[in-house]
């Protein structure tokens, strides 16, 4: 897969990722691309605009009030003469302009003036990276459909210092841009998926509820990345606060047997992902009026009764999806729970992780995940939940090769 043909505005910050951009630009071009650059005033205290001019083979545009820049091509031509805007490296500073709208150079101009896919790639400081502002920002941005590839962790330039900050590496950044502009290689276009997510809520009365700490943010990031791959998603969701992905249908549900019945309705489909935390049990008989408590007398037991085990349906259903994949939360022998839920669940993969209290993981943005299947366990490093996703739905393309 390429990027031919594919017009590439790349916007340089100013960070020390910068002197990285340069080899970016050749991997674009090799791929096929051309490059357009812009630069900011700082990331011209980095590297020069001559070095990336010649790299690219093109003019580079520094700024806003330039009157041959401006007559050349105008900060509104260039912001939409291209297929994507790219950002790399992007600093916390231009995110903070981009999350606010703030347009007083030509980068941040461009930005705000642009309506094509933007793709941005953060390098910083770890601080600031974790910094409350930024991370507010980043949520803004994501919430605006600004793309992100990293940061990674690992050493800073600064030396003594590691973290996540670091910019994506230039091919992780190319690949990003491909899995972006979509086309070339879609491998999942004409393939269908049912992706669970999020927690069911349980009801015990009408105002109360049994739950658990799911977010969602796993299941809908896997529902995202196979619709990039070009697979037609049906996302059903339980109760979450985050907001439904691009790109997919999404349905929203309450309980285990709301959802049980969402997703078989939905079948036949090539692909299933469960990654809901289906409650097990749920209150046998919930009270059709809200529970009084009664004055000297003991609290009412709740009755339980076991709910539908979702992906069990679905792994061993007459209209079994070719790839049925499970999850597997858990506090101890993840490996060991992991492979028997393979068997009896009658899944094709398991991603396994240790939820364990002060793993962060339930609720949080990263994971650490191993994937069992009957060829055996490969463990997958600390990685965001997006980039689990991205990862999980090319496995899933490749296993369905
Ligand atoms: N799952 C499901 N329906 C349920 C329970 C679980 O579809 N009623 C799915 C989850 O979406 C996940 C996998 O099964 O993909 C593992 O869920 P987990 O709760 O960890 O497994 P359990 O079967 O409940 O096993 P245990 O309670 O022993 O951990």
């Amino acid at each position: 897969m390429d990027l031919s043909g594919k017009r590439i505005l790349l916007i340089i910050s100013g960070g020390i990722a910068a002197y990285k951009s340069l080899d970016l630009i050749r991997r674009l071009r090799e791929r096929g691309a051309t490059v357009r650059p812009a630069m900011t005033a700082a990331a011209q205290e980095f590297i020069t605009p001559l070095a990336v001019g010649a790299l690219a083979s093109d003019h580079v545009y520094t700024d806003l009030f330039s009157r041959e820049d401006e007559q050349d091509v105008g900060h509104i031509r260039l912001a939409r003469d291209c297929d994507l805007v790219l950002v790399a490296p992007a600093t916390a500073d231009l995110m903070a302009k981009m999350a606010h709208g703030l347009a007083d150079d030509l980068a941040s101009a461009v930005l705000l003036a642009t309506d094509r896919p933007v793709l941005i790639a953060p390098a910083m400081n770890p601080k600031m990276w974790t910094a409350a502002a930024t991370q507010r920002n980043v949520k803004t941005l994501k919430a605006d459909g600004v793309h992100f590839v990293g940061p990674t962790s690992g050493e800073m330039a600064e030396g003594n210092e590691a973290g996540l900050g670091r910019m994506a590496e230039p091919l992780d950044i190319v690949a990003a841009a491909i899995a972006l502009l979509g086309e070339g290689e879609r491998p999942l276009a004409g393939r269908t998926a049912i992706v669970t997510s999020g927690p069911t809520h349980e009801p015990i009365d009408p105002v109360r509820y049994i739950a658990n700490r799911s977010s969602g943010r796993q299941g809908h990031a896997i529902a995202a990345a196979l619709a990039r791959l070009g697979a037609d998603v049906t996302l059903v969701s339980g109760p979450v606060t985050i907001p439904d992905p691009a790109g997919v249908t999404t349905v929203h549900v309450e309980r285990a047997e709301e959802m049980r019945d969402a997703v078989v309705s939905r079948l036949p489909a090539d692909i299933a992902v469960m990654v809901a935390a289906v409650a097990d049990w749920r209150v046998a008989s919930s009270s059709g009026q809200k529970i009084k408590k009664q004055a000297g007398e003991a609290p009412a037991p709740l009755q339980l009764a076991e709910n539908p085990d979702i992906l069990k349906t679905v792994g061993h259903h007459e209209e079994r999806p070719k790839l049925v994949v499970g999850f597997a939360a858990e506090t101890q022998d993840v490996e060991k729970n992991g492979r028997a839920k393979l068997t009896r669940k009658g899944a094709d993969l398991i991603v396994a992780n240790d939820v364990s209290p002060g793993t962060g993981i339930m609720g949080g943005d990263r994971n650490r995940v191993k994937i069992i299947s009957a060829a055996g366990i490969e463990e997958w490093p600390d990685l965001s939940k997006d980039e689990v996703a991205e990862r999980l739905a090319r496995l899933i393309a490749e296993r369905l090769k």
